[in-house]
């Protein structure tokens, strides 16, 4: 499997990039661990109930529930798949757990970059599409109609977890972590940052070119 992982604070808009990948090119497959709980909770599943006291606090999903996920979704994969794992890993254990698999090595690890004051507006702004989780901004990627998504006609609604004092707590989470995260990719020269603070066309095209796509 050829495996690239997008890191970042809250906001830095990770999915955003990986979503207009897919939609570029039919090359790759895009797994969001946020995506995949949120569904997992409107969908009242076991995993998501687990998770949902922890996402709403703004903690980490503990490692075991978190793996679990992901093992189930990597594994009934070709090998010849390429993949975007967007919001994982978000430790150490969750990067070392990835690697221990010859499968599903880590080829790419792609951190976007952004200052603490564009972060901060971009939460403040975001909208989420209730049915396909696709994200717009209230002023830099506003969407053809106020209040519904332009690709499923879902309702746009702010996400529980992005109220100010719970992102606040995500970014400080996101600090603890991100150290040693970029470390570890980056003493294996695996690790290739991205200026996120740009126009999203001109974001998307580095990365094209990045991914070899
Ligand atoms: P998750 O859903 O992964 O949230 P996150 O990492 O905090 O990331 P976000 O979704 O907030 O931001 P993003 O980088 O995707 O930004 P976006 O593209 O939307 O996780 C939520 C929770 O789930 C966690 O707190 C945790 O509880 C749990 N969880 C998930 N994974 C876990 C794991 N592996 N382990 C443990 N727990 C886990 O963009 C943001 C805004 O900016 C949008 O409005 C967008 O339209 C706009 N925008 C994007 N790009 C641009 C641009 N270039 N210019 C202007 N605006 C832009």
């Amino acid at each position: 499997m050829n495996l690239t992982v997008f890191l970042g604070a809250p906001g830095s808009g990770k999915g955003t990039q990986a979503r207009r990948l897919i939609t570029a090119s039919s090359q790759f497959l895009h797994f969001s661990t946020g995506d995949m709980l949120r569904t997992a909770i409107s969908e009242k599943k076991p995993v998501g109930a687990k998770a949902r006291v922890f996402m709403e606090q703004g903690e980490l999903v503990p490692d075991a529930i978190i793996l679990e996920m992901i093992e189930e979704t990597l594994t009934p994969l070709h090998r010849d798949t390429r993949v975007i794992l967007d919001g994982f890993p978000r430790t150490l254990a969750q990067a070392t757990a990835l690697d221990l698999k010859r499968t599903t090595r880590v080829n790419l690890c792609v951190y976007f970059q952004l200052p603490e004051k564009s972060l901060v507006s971009r939460i403040a702004g975001r909208i989420t599409c209730e049915r396909c989780e696709e994200s717009y901004h209230l002023q830099f990627i506003p969407p053809v109609r106020a209040g519904i998504c332009d690709k499923c006609q879902g309702t746009l609604v702010q996400r529980a977890d992005d109220l100010e004092s719970v992102a606040l707590h995500r970014f400080e989470i996101w600090q603890e972590q991100n150290e040693a995260l970029l470390k570890y990719y980056n003493e294996a020269n695996r690790l290739c940052e991205v200026n996120a603070d740009r126009d999203p066309d001109i974001i998307q095209q580095y990365l094209l070119n990045v991914l070899g796509a």
